[in-house]
This record gives C-alpha cells, sequence and structure tokens, in this order.
C-alpha cells in the first residue's frame, strides 16, 4: 500500500504524501483516479487452473440442475476470470441459461472489461491454463482479432453483465447458484473481511457455492451462515441450512 501511496505521489509530482489530503479532501475527481491507482487489478485468463478443472467437475453438475443461473464474480478487475468462466460455461452447454454479474469497485477497469478486449495478447501460457482448467477447445476459438487486437466473441460477453460494485458498502446482488470473489479479501482486514464474507453468503441462494483466492480463507471469520468445505486446496465452498 505504501509503494502504491509512493507512486501516487510521484505520479501527481507532489512533494510529500501529506500533500495528497487536501486534493483528496476536496476534489472528488481526484478521489476517484487515486481510488483506481491504489488498486491492485493483476488478474489472468484462467488463473490457478486447478479452480476451474475442480468448479468443472464439482460445481457445474451442481449448476445443471437449474433452469436459469445467476453468478457474481466480485472484484472482476479487467474482467478476464468472468470470460473464463463464460467460455468453460459454453463448452458445458450452460452458458445460455446463465446470466454472469462482473462487478468491480474500479470504474476504468470495469469500461476495459466491457469492452471484451484484451489488453495483452493471448499467449502460450494462457493456452495452457485453459487446459489444465479441462477447456475443451482451442483458447483462440472464443476471440475474434480485430485492429490487432483480441476480443472475447459477442455472444460470450453478452452473458457478462460489467457493473460499479463496492463489495464493503453495497448489498450483495442476490439468488446467485456460484458466487466468485477470489483474490480480493486478501486487501481488507478482519473487520472488513468479516462484512464482505457474509455480503457474499447472502447473494446465494440456499445451497450454492462460494469461491474465494487460493491464498484465503474464510475459516477464522463470523459467518453467519453454516457451510461445507467442497475442497480445501481451491477454496470453493457450500453454503448450507441457515444456522
Ligand atoms: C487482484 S484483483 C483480482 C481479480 C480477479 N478476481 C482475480 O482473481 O484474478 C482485485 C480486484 O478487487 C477489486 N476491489 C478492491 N476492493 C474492492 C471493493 N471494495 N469492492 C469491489 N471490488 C474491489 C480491485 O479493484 C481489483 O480489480
Amino acid at each position: 500500500m505504501l509503494r502504491r501511496v509512493k507512486s501516487l505521489v510521484a505520479k501527481q509530482r507532489l512533494n510529500s504524501i501529506s500533500e495528497l489530503i487536501p486534493l483528496l479532501a476536496h476534489d472528488e475527481d481526484f478521489r476517484t483516479q487515486s481510488l483506481n491507482h491504489l488498486m491492485v487489478n493483476v488478474s489472468s485468463l484462467f488463473r490457478d487452473p486447478n479452480v476451474f478443472a475442480k468448479l468443472k467437475q464439482e460445481v457445474f453438475p451442481y449448476l445443471t440442475s437449474f433452469a436459469r443461473l445467476s453468478i457474481w464474480v466480485a472484484g472482476c478487475a479487467e474482467g478476464l476470470e468472468a470470460y473464463s468462466l463464460a467460455i468453460l460455461l459454453e463448452e458445458e452447454g450452460l452458458l445460455d441459461r446463465t446470466q454472469i454479474y462482473a462487478t468491480d469497485i474500479n470504474s476504468e477497469v470495469l469500461k476495459q472489461a466491457a469492452s471484451g478486449v484484451l489488453v495483452d495478447s493471448l499467449n502460450a501460457d494462457d493456452a495452457l491454463r485453459y487446459n489444465e482448467s479441462l477447456g475443451k477447445s482451442s483458447l483462440s476459438d472464443y476471440f475474434v482479432t480485430a485492429y490487432g487486437k483480441q476480443k472475447l466473441k459477442q455472444e460470450l460477453l453478452a452473458k457478462i453483465s460489467f457493473e460499479h460494485h463496492d463489495l464493503t458498502q453495497q448489498a450483495p446482488f442476490l439468488n446467485a447458484q456460484l458466487v466468485l470473489c477470489r483474490n480480493v479479501l486478501i486487501y481488507f482486514d478482519k473487520t472488513l473481511k468479516n462484512k464482505v464474507v457474509n455480503t457474499l453468503w447472502d447473494s446465494l441462494d440456499e445451497t450454492g457455492y462460494l469461491v474465494i483466492g487460493t491464498k484465503e480463507s474464510i475459516e477464522y471469520l463470523d459467518i453467519d451462515y453454516d457451510y461445507t468445505v467442497t475442497d480445501e486446496k481451491t477454496r470453493i465452498y457450500k453454503k448450507s441450512d441457515l444456522k
């Protein structure tokens, strides 16, 4: 965080961190820009492929029992996680019945995400992670190239709704069968984690699944629901009856 703040000071050509204070207090545009600068938006297609493979094996069979599916990708950054999910759902014949809500607090990354255009071209590592996620086809089949950039095919992009949402302040999206919130909790302290994780559980239907980052955990938090651990390594949890 200190590194990010210092880089913000340098970017603004200020002399010290304290010089940020009046700007943050009085200039709303500056506040938004600064927030966007402070956020870490690192992501990749099929990040932690073992998680996607596990989702396909353990969670997709559950999803097939629903006529309509809502999936929430919270803290979606530039959308790569939502694109990955859409591709795998399409391969299992589930995408037609699915609405994916992909949300983030950073409006800049959301614009990029909603465009469907990849910032970095597909490479061999993306293809490898797609295969390890048990992808069935060739990753490039899901993208079209225009003006030297690759863009997610429109029929997949149309199934994802990108919306601004602050996990720490706003109500949950309701009745989801699956919620992914990976590599976001890591930035919050315990109080905020408690609040956010309960928001995520609230958003799930009675027996839905929650996926967090592989380096995150919820075991020590105060959670208002009972749940079971579907897979410890990939941090996939399943909600059970109300406490
Ligand atoms: C490291 S990225 C994770 C992206 C993706 N989930 C993944 O695992 O690859 C963290 C994202 O969380 C978002 N974020 C941070 N605080 C948030 C909040 N309070 N509400 C919603 N999103 C938030 C950031 O803007 C950033 O895009």
